[in-house]
């Protein structure tokens, strides 16, 4: 096997994350922007943490264009609220418009062709094209720095779930009809319209 050391170049750590964590789920976080208008942008190194509370995680790195924190984090620690809005086949080229780096204020609705939807129990929006939204109050973040390649955990508490009326089956989210994409290594993503089925062995479950 060829071994690495990981204090080099964080370029070479970013590439074993990638090409190695796969496929990786996609959040596309909404937020507001100062002036109310709304930021749109996918992130991938996202995970599920707490059913109850129900919490998420995902992490935003610092730009390596600049140096500066992104935008989403910059709304969320201001606002204190974000969407998890998710990703179907059908919306992947208009989801994928949303990580341009943009000018801060530009609406993201307007570039990639999404249409805004209002929450109920916060004031950032939702994508109404996605099929499940996540209305998140932020918890709290965890840093690893300031410079390119530093990540954080920002945590959010779900206080609401939105879920299109198609894909529910039953109290169950139907794979086939959300037809979810993940993020490859690269310029990659990943459909799931390949599965494979096993018994589970966990004494207790949840889903029969
Ligand atoms: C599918 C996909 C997944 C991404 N995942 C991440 C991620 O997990 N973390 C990150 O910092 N950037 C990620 N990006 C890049 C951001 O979306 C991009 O930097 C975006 O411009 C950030 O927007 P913002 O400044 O409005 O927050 C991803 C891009 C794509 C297309």
């Amino acid at each position: 096997m060829k071994s690495f050391n990981t204090d080099g170049d964080f370029k070479n750590n970013y590439k074993f994350l990638i090409g190695s964590i796969l496929p990786r789920p996609i959040a596309v976080i909404s937020t507001l922007n100062e002036d109310g208008s709304n930021n749109v942008a996918p992130f991938s190194f996202f995970t599920a943490v707490s059913a109850s509370p129900m919490i998420i995680a995902f992490s935003p790195m610092i730009k390596s264009s600049n140096g500066q924190m992104k935008d989403t984090p910059r709304n969320i620690f201001r606002e204190k609220e974000f969407v998890v809005n998710f990703v179907s086949e059908s919306i992947v080229d208009k989801i994928n418009l949303t990580s341009k780096e943009l000018a801060y204020g530009e609406d993201e609705f307007l570039i990639s062709g999404l249409t805004p939807l209002e929450s109920e129990v916060i004031k950032a929006r939702r994508i109404k094209e996605s099929p499940i939204h996540f209305e998140c109050v932020y918890r709290d973040h965890l840093s690893y720095g300031d410079e390119p390649g530093c990540g954080q955990i920002i945590t959010g508490e779900v206080k609401k779930v939105h879920i299109s009326e198609e894909l529910y089956d039953e109290g169950r989210i139907n794979t086939d009809k959300f037809s979810p994409v993940g993020r490859g290594a690269g310029n990659d993503w990943i459909l799931c319209d390949h599965r494979i089925e096993l018994e589970r062995l966990m004494g207790a479950q949840i889903q029969k």
